[in-house]
C-alpha cells in the first residue's frame, strides 16, 4: 500500500486509536469496544480497514479473534516511531483493566453459591473472635493452620507433637512441647480446652491418651475432636500413618475416658472422592 493510502487510514483519529491499542496487545473486537467506548459494528468496520491496510492481523483464539498491529514491508519506520507515542492516559487505564479480567472468571463462571468475600477462613475468624480467651493444648499440629488460628485469640497455646520440626514452624507466641501423642506433656490441671484435630487416628489405643487430656484439663474444661468415621480407605495406613481407619463411636470412647455431656456430630460429608466424612466429638471434665 503507498504511504499516501496509509496515512489516510490512520488519519482518522479512532482508527489511530484502535491501531495504536492492537499494537500494545492482542485484542478482541469486545475488548477493543471497552477501551473506546464505541459499538460493535464502529470497532469491525475499522478493523477492517486497518486490515484492508495490512497494518493489523486476526487470529483465532478460541471463542475469539483477536487482532494485532502488523508491519507491511517498507513501512516499519513509520509504524514504529507512531507506535512509540504513548496511548492516552484513559486508553492506557482501560487496556490495563480489560487485561486484569482477562485472567478473573465471568460472573457467569462463578455459579449461583456465589456471594463475593464470603470464605470458611473469614468464618473461621468471625467464630473465634466470639471465643472466650482460653488456655489450649493442641495436639498433632501438622501445618500448623489450625494451631496458629487458635493462638490469635487464645489467652495461652500449647503446641504438642513428636515433629520439632512441625512445631519450629510455629509462631513465637505459642508454647511447644515435642512428645508422644500417647503420653501427652501436659500437667494435671494446664488446660481449658484440649483439641486433637485429625490426630488421634495416629494413636493405636486412644483410651491412654483420652484419660490423659481429660487430667489436663480443669473441671469444666473440655476437650474437641476432629476425626474421621469409618471409611474403607486402607490406603491412609502407610500414606499418611493413620493406625485407625476412622472410629465408629468417638462419643463412647470419651465416656470411657471419663469425660461427661459428650455430643458429637457429623460436621463435614466431602462430596469429592474419596469422600471422608468428619465427625467432631465434644466432652466435658
Ligand atoms: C494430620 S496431622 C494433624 C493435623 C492438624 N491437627 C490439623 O487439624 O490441621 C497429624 C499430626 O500428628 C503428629 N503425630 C502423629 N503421630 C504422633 C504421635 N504418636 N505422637 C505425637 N505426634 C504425632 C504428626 O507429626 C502430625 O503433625
Amino acid at each position: 500500500m503507498a504511504r499516501a493510502d496509509l496515512l489516510r487510514t490512520l488519519g482518522d483519529p479512532t482508527r489511530l486509536r484502535i491501531w495504536a491499542l492492537c499494537a500494545r496487545e492482542e485484542l478482541a473486537v469486545g475488548e477493543l469496544q471497552v477501551i473506546v467506548g464505541l459499538g460493535q459494528s464502529t470497532v469491525s468496520g475499522h478493523l477492517a480497514q486497518l486490515r484492508a491496510a495490512g497494518v493489523v492481523v486476526a487470529r483465532r483464539d478460541g471463542a475469539h479473534t483477536r487482532y494485532a498491529a502488523a508491519r507491511p514491508d517498507g513501512q516499519a519506520p513509520l509504524l514504529d516511531l507512531l507506535a512509540a507515542d504513548p496511548l492516552p492516559p484513559g486508553d492506557a487505564l482501560a487496556l490495563q483493566r480489560v487485561l486484569g479480567e482477562r485472567d478473573s472468571p465471568s460472573p457467569e463462571g462463578l455459579g449461583n453459591d456465589y456471594l463475593p468475600g464470603r470464605s470458611w477462613e473469614a468464618f473461621a475468624h468471625t467464630l473465634l473472635a466470639l471465643f472466650p480467651p482460653l488456655r489450649i493444648a493442641d495436639l498433632g499440629v501438622g501445618t500448623g493452620h489450625l494451631t496458629t488460628l487458635l493462638a490469635e485469640r487464645a489467652r495461652h497455646v500449647i503446641a504438642i507433637d513428636q515433629d520439632a520440626a512441625a512445631l519450629a514452624r510455629l509462631p513465637d507466641t505459642i508454647e511447644k512441647r515435642v512428645g508422644a501423642l500417647e503420653d501427652p506433656p501436659l500437667r494435671e490441671r494446664e488446660v481449658d480446652l484440649v483439641l486433637l484435630s485429625q490426630a488421634l487416628h495416629c494413636v493405636d489405643d486412644p483410651l491412654p491418651t483420652l484419660r490423659r487430656c481429660r487430667d489436663a484439663l480443669v473441671g469444666g474444661g473440655q476437650i474437641a475432636v476432629l476425626d474421621l468415621a469409618p471409611h474403607p480407605h486402607a490406603w491412609v495406613r502407610h500414606r499418611l500413618g493413620h493406625r485407625h481407619l476412622g472410629f465408629a463411636d468417638l462419643g463412647g470412647l470419651l465416656r470411657s475416658a471419663g469425660f461427661h455431656d459428650v455430643r458429637t456430630d457429623v460436621v463435614h460429608v466431602d462430596r469429592r472422592a474419596p469422600a471422608f466424612t468428619t465427625v467432631l466429638a465434644i466432652g466435658t471434665r
